[in-house]
């Protein structure tokens, strides 16, 4: 990705990727109409590294990873407010092609989106809309992504089905190779394994732990062992607050607060 213009208004001195923080957030609150679902969540995503989000279910993981692409622009009545720093740009703002944002900081959802399509057009797809026409180039990025994403074995003869027609585990590694395909600078993932059978979460892992060469990952898991055998960085959140953030095993060690504690200890050992 050569273009990190991303304003409407061509702002050009945009900060070189030097810097140690990839993606961070200031003060970041999430409204969902009346509901405040996310407080004041400060964090920094270091680059070429994978942080993991945990809590319980409802502490504002999702909501928070969403906001991060601005996802949550899809959302009716909802609010962000805060900042959100990437390359030196405040990306919560009019000012920014969300479009062209989301090729910087791609995004696999909590349940598999593949479209209606082959599944080889759904990794070409994105590409093909950008002017990629190099068949040979298309073919090569199906094989290479369908096998980081643990689904190539499966799939290498049937390219031209339907993505519809895989299983669900299926269609999330579709969906994983969908997103490498764009070769992002940022991967977001919400929970990518949690309909896929420990062999594929395992290749998935393995995958992910590979593609930080490449990308900076931020990891929603509910899985505290694949936090554990997989991330650098781990933030807890409770109750719409990014409550604690450190490195993975110190967070799994000895967290500083009570609540991350609890958590980790219930879900770890
Ligand atoms: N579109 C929405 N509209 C209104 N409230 C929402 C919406 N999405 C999430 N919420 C609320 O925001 C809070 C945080 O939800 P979120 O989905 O971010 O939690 P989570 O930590 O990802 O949970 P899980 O582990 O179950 O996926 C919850 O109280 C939820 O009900
Ligand atoms: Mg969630």
């Amino acid at each position: 990705m050569a273009d990190y213009d991303l304003t409407k208004t061509h702002i050009k001195h945009l900060d070189e990727p030097k810097h140690e923080i990839a993606l961070s957030t200031e003060k970041l609150n999430v409204y969902y109409g009346e509901k405040h679902a996310m407080h004041d969540a400060s964090l920094q995503f270091e680059r070429y590294r994978i942080t993991a989000l945990i809590g319980a279910s409802g502490s504002g993981k999702s909501t928070y990873l969403r906001s991060l692409n601005r996802m949550n622009d899809n959302i009716a009545n909802t609010r962000v407010t805060g900042k959100i720093m990437y390359r030196g740009l405040n990306i919560n703002s009019d000012e920014v092609d969300v479009y062209k944002m989301r090729e910087h900081i791609g995004m696999v959802f909590q349940r598999p989106n593949p479209f209606a399509k082959s599944i080889y057009d759904n990794i070409t797809f994105a590409l093909k809309q950008h002017g990629q026409k190099d068949k040979k180039y298309l073919d090569e990025v199906v094989e290479t992504t369908l096998k980081q994403a643990a689904l190539w074995d499966q799939v290498k003869d049937s390219l031209g089905k339907s993505a519809l027609a895989l299983s669900g585990g299926q269609q999330q590694r579709l969906c994983i190779a969908r997103a490498i395909a764009m070769k992002p600078d940022i991967l977001l993932l919400d929970e990518p394994a949690s309909a896929l059978d420990p062999i594929s979460t395992n290749t998935v892992e393995e995958t992910l732990i590979r593609l930080k060469e490449e990308f900076t990952i931020v990891i929603v898991t509910h899985n505290m062992q694949q936090a554990a055998r997989i991330s650098d960085y781990t933030a807890f959140f409770h109750s719409g607050h990014a409550l604690e953030f450190d490195e993975t095993r110190k967070m799994f060690t000895r967290p500083k607060i009570k609540a991350a504690e609890d958590y980790v200890s219930g879900h770890f050992g």
